[in-house]
């Protein structure tokens, strides 16, 4: 599994303003929007393409186009859907299938209540979209529900990671997996209730203003 975190100023300084408590929804949503396209730029470097030729008004020229099968981009519901748009904004022809799952807050493990997939993924290049990787049992158990419909390259864009959710998924899946996790930041660690510290709190109550 490969792990980036995105080290860049702009980067930065979106996610302490989203950090910060006073931060209210309407700038909340904005900024994890802007993020992710930041995150998207960096997770999309190995995007697969084909080349092509176009002709400009003088000549032709050489390029590339993004490659068929599509990309799927799977927002793992309620979070992951503040980071739709900041997806699709760079992958405007990409195919998008929901994931609904929640976590447990007893028990901490992931249960899913919807999905709205593509029967078959072989082929696919599939990224997954879920602000917080805190314990890992939400993404590890999004990521094999992809692999069983015969996904191989998978990756996942997360705000934040807490070091435990990662080693997680570096148990569940073999060494060799083709798995990338492109996050905003590794935090410290996750405390007693499963929370990432020091985080940003519940990004799905401050992206849509539940109290
Ligand atoms: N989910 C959140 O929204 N925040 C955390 O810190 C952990 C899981």
């Amino acid at each position: 599994m490969e792990i980036l975190a995105v080290d860049h100023p702009l980067v930065a300084h979106k996610l302490t303003t989203l950090r910060d408590l006073r931060t209210d929804s309407p700038t909340f949503r904005r900024l994890a929007d802007e993020l992710v396209t930041l995150l998207a730029y960096e997770a999309t470097r190995d995007v697969r393409v084909t080349s092509v030729t176009v002709e400009t008004p003088l000549q032709p020229a050489t390029g590339v186009r993004l490659a068929r099968p599509v990309p799927l981009v799977v927002p793992i519901l309620r979070a992951g859907l503040g980071m739709l748009d900041g997806m699709t904004r760079l992958l405007p022809t990409a195919e998008v299938g929901f994931l609904g799952m929640i976590r447990d807050e007893g028990t901490l493990q992931a249960q899913t209540y919807a999905t709205r997939l593509p029967d078959d993924l072989s082929g696919r290049q599939c990224y997954v979209l879920d602000p917080m990787l805190a314990t890992g049992g939400t993404l590890a158990a999004a990521i094999s529900l992809l692999f069983d419909r015969g996904a191989r390259d998978v990756t996942a864009i997360t705000l934040l990671a807490a070091p435990e959710g990662l080693a997680v998924l570096e148990d569940a899946f073999p060494e060799t997996t083709p798995i990338k996790v492109v996050t905003a930041a590794i935090d410290e660690r996750l405390d007693e209730n499963g929370y990432i510290v020091p985080g940003l709190g519940d990004a799905g109550d401050r992206l849509y203003g539940t109290v």
